[in-house]
């Protein structure tokens, strides 16, 4: 794990058992599940290093240990000789989100709690991906790739802020209708500006708001988060517009979206796991918003061996 910050660490449907252990690089993540909800602590025993969710036993605010049965305190000591550390979590439409490291909670609560009163988020799909999570989050930054990758036809993008913590860009890209719409139109005069306002929470997670005109966005919620051996497990959920009669989204433009989504990222993947990551680059002007984002990603920073 090179960088902390919030995590988009599992989907709720996921947790299905009272402890499950989740992989961010190399550390062990552990997910509780109880009547109050899902929690999040190390998942390594101080004892002797055990996986506590292999074979351990949650006893009320503490896991019994399925190594040598020590009771493994959740969060705080209190009367047990072990506890381990917890870390701050959110568990939102079927998403379950981890603060790993020691940054900042930062805007991304109080964000979820406005986009879940106006949207509905259809938690979608993972995959598994032979690139760092930052190169993945990093990809709605870099304007240079939509065109010959995602077949867009101009991308004008404004400058990126940070603002309250989060790396922001605001976008207009071109894009023609078969792109867009599933139609096929290759007219270059035929087109639809799309714009979009993508903001990075962290080197691991994007929402990012999709709409036109006076419609409410959708909301694109990307995370990535890096596995033992190197690879990503990318996460990507739509939040939808609540129709105002407040009847639910339409399911089936919500899984078109999850299927473009799901396209423009195989669009990506040959390029991505055959990337030489370890040249020297040399940046061209229309990088300065990835080496802008870099720059972002350094106060997360805390290190490989993590
Ligand atoms: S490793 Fe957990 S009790 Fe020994
Ligand atoms: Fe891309």
């Amino acid at each position: 794990m090179r960088y902390g910050g919030w995590y988009k660490i599992a989907f709720e449907r996921e947790l299905e058992r009272e402890l499950t252990t989740i992989r961010v690089g190399k550390k062990r993540i552990l997910c509780v599940r109880s009547e109050s909800g899902i929690a999040v602590y190390d998942a390594v025993c101080p004892h002797r290093g055990a996986d506590l969710s292999v074979n351990g036993k949650l006893v009320g605010n503490a896991v019994i240990c399925g190594y040598h049965g020590y009771r493994i305190g959740l969060g705080e000591r209190g009367s047990h000789p072990f506890c381990v550390r917890k870390y701050p979590s959110l568990t939102v439409g079927g998403l379950v989100f981890a603060l790993l490291g020691t940054n900042d909670v930062g805007a991304l609560p109080r964000f979820l709690e406005e986009l879940v009163r106006s949207h509905e988020i259809i938690p979608g799909w993972q995959k598994s991906i032979r690139v760092a999570p930052e190169l993945v989050i990093e990809n709605a930054f870099d304007a240079a790739h939509f065109k010959p990758i995602h077949d867009v036809k101009q991308v004008f993008a404004k400058p990126p802020v940070v603002e309250d913590g989060v790396f922001t860009v605001d976008a207009t890209l071109r894009v023609g209708p078969s792109a867009w719409q599933g139609g096929s139109s290759d007219d270059d005069n035929t087109y639809i500006d799309v714009p979009l306002l993508a903001r990075a929470f962290s080197p691991n997670l994007t929402i990012t708001a999709i709409g036109a005109g006076g419609d409410k966005p959708h909301y694109v919620i990307a995370g990535a988060v890096p596995q033992p051996d190197g690879t990503s497990l990318v996460r990507l959920s739509i939040a939808m517009p609540r129709p105002p009669d407040g009847s639910p989204p339409d399911r089936q433009v919500a899984e078109l979206l999850l299927q473009f989504e799901s396209m423009g990222l195989e669009q990506d993947r040959p390029v991505w796991e055959n990337l030489t990551t370890d040249i020297t680059p040399n940046y061209l002007p229309e990088d300065a918003t990835v080496l802008a984002y870099r720059e972002f990603c350094r106060r997360f920073e805390i290190g490989a061996a993590n």
